[in-house]
Parts: structure tokens; C-alpha cells; sequence
């Protein structure tokens, strides 16, 4: 995983405006054009209104016309490396394959590797859909 990535990731992370949960979290996605998108979680006093991290580098790499992620980044300030939620597992699915690597980070250093498929088996996808009666 490069380090540009992971410099995103972290620089976004600062700006993430979480002060219902304390808990600030960055994203970084590479598009498949090698221009990484970033996002941050954005808390709403409306809890369930809230973003996440992910979300936001997905709606940026959306609106700049990408539609294919090939490497994510998460970085969260905890002892333990951040995990996409369910959610932000089967968004990220949406326009990443299988075997897109994502790397769940604190923003110490530690790092853990993972890819969209180990993270969301079974995913549902459009082929679900096909041959309804
Ligand atoms: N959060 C993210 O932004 N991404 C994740 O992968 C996990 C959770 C945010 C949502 C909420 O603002 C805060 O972290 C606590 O759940």
C-alpha cells in the first residue's frame, strides 16, 4: 500500500468533524486513474444523520466522474486499526472488486491488510437481482 495513500488518509482524518462520538476517522480511495479521493465522517447532532469516512471518499471520487477503486485506505486515531462498517463495506463494494486491497490503520502506525471480498463474502450484486419472476 503506498504511502501517498496513507498520507491522504491522515491528513483528511484531521479535518473530520465527529464531536458526538470523539472518534475522527480519514479515508483514502485510489480510482482507477491513480487520483486518490479522500473523505472524512461528518456527525450530525441528528445522529443517524451522520457520514462516514468512506462514504465521503466515495461521493468525492464519484462526483469527480471515477466509478472504480482499486486501493482504500481507513485510518482512525484508536490502539486498534479501523474497520469499515457494514455499511461502508457493501459501498465500497459498489465500485471496487474483490481483490481492491484496503488497509485499516491508526494513525500510530499500526496497519492491518484486508481486501473487499474477505471483508464482505457473499456480497449482493446486481446478478442477485437477475431472473426475478
Ligand atoms: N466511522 C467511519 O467513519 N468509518 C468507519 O469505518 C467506522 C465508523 C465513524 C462513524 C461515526 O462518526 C464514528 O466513526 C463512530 O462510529
Amino acid at each position: 500500500m503506498s504511502s501517498d495513500l496513507r498520507q491522504a488518509a491522515i491528513r483528511v482524518w484531521d479535518n473530520a468533524y465527529a464531536p458526538y462520538s470523539k472518534f475522527k476517522v480519514g479515508a483514502a480511495v485510489r480510482g482507477a486513474s491513480g487520483t486518490i479521493y479522500v473523505g472524512c465522517n461528518v456527525e450530525n447532532v441528528a445522529y443517524p444523520e451522520g457520514t462516514c469516512a468512506e462514504a465521503g471518499a466515495i461521493a468525492a471520487m464519484v462526483a469527480a466522474g471515477e466509478q472504480v477503486l482499486t486501493q482504500v485506505y481507513v485510518v482512525a486515531g484508536a490502539e486498534m486499526p479501523v474497520t469499515p462498517c457494514g455499511g461502508c463495506r457493501q459501498k465500497l463494494a459498489e465500485f471496487g472488486a474483490e481483490d481492491v486491497p484496503v488497509t485499516m490503520a491508526t494513525t500510530g502506525g499500526v496497519e492491518q491488510h484486508t481486501t473487499l471480498g474477505a471483508l464482505l463474502p457473499g456480497t449482493f450484486t446486481a446478478a442477485h437481482m437477475e431472473g426475478q419472476g
